[in-house]
């Protein structure tokens, strides 16, 4: 299903002045900025000499498609540099950083694993906790007219995805909260080592960090048929054999596949920010996520109260 359809005239209108008396929204004076100064149109975005998506029957899609197919199925990340213009993504960074006064903040000890209802013994990789911090800015709580919702309803990425996955049909998310969502991380935050619920995950890092902040992941550590315990426990303790780290850059999309491949977000350390968007699709049409998760990141807002 396709998203509710907005005509262009309405994408362009620009945003109405704020009323008196209302407080001003910066993301409304962002999207002004963007009109004024470019990022509206796709070709200012991506960087489409490159990456021609608009040219879906040219060889070089046909060739980045093969190339994204066995780079997935080696390595399980399949990454575009440069697919965004700096300029661009600094851009929605900025635009995402003006969200985090609202903005989800996540703090929790996890298990790598969705859980089994099973009790597993102490120092069993399935027992082993670890700490995820960041903040979460929601589908919500980005502007209409950011680039980077154009950049996620750009029909020709949908569909460039969707090949490069071979699936038949990839319909964006509806969900209101988690469609388009992303992840901010400062000095000390982290995305604790874990095993994706989901088949694949499509993100666009918008700005770097000065250090650390690296994507680290162990490619195909198990299969359905092995869980392979043991190698996993030993990455837990700090084993790096195997181990694969990408200085995933501004500008960057990837394609990551993370539900044989352990991995995680190391902590990002300096005061520049690490920030990443990420876009949700799935196979069936108007999917949403759970009112259970959505609940418990309600909790984690602002000003939410907290049972007890
Ligand atoms: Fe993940």
């Amino acid at each position: 299903m396709e998203s509710p359809a907005i005509s262009e005239t309405d994408r362009e209108r620009p945003p109405a002045a704020p009323a008196e008396g209302l407080p001003f929204d910066p993301l409304l004076r962002a999207g002004a900025q963007g009109r004024a100064t470019g990022f509206n149109a796709i070709p200012e975005i991506i960087d489409l000499d490159r990456y021609p998506l608009h040219q879906p029957g040219s060889p070089r899609i046909d060739a980045l498609l093969r190339e994204g197919r066995a780079t997935l199925e080696q390595d399980a990340l399949f990454s575009l540099p440069g697919f965004v213009r700096p300029e661009a993504a600094a851009f929605m960074a900025a635009e995402i950083e003006a969200r985090l006064p609202m903005a989800c903040r996540v703090q929790a000890e996890r298990i790598a694993y969705y859980s089994d209802g099973k009790d597993w013994p102490a120092g069993h990789a399935r027992s082993v906790t670890h700490l995820s911090r960041y903040h979460q800015v929601l589908n919500h709580q980005i502007s209409n007219n950011s680039p980077l919702r154009r950049l996620y309803c750009w029909e020709p990425l949908r569909e460039f995805l969707r090949r490069l996955m071979g699936y038949e049909t990839f319909y964006r998310s509806e969900c209101p909260h988690l469609a388009l969502t992303a992840k901010v991380a400062g000095d000390g935050d982290t995305d604790g080592w874990h095993f994706d619920g989901n088949d694949v995950v499509f993100s666009v890092v918008l700005k770097e960090p000065e250090q650390g902040g690296r994507f680290e992941y162990f490619p195909n550590i198990r299969t359905d048929k092995d869980e392979n315990y043991e190698a996993v426990a030993a990455a837990f303790a700090g084993r790096r054999s195997g181990l694969r780290s990408a200085r995933l850059a501004a500008g960057d999309l990837n394609v990551f596949q993370g539900d044989h491949t352990l991995h995680r977000v190391s902590p990002v350390e300096g005061n520049r920010k690490r920030v990443v968007g990420l876009f949700c699709y799935d196979r069936a049409p108007g999917t949403n996520f759970g009112e259970p998760y959505v609940e418990e990141l309600r909790r984690q807002m602002p000003g939410a109260s907290r049972p007890g």
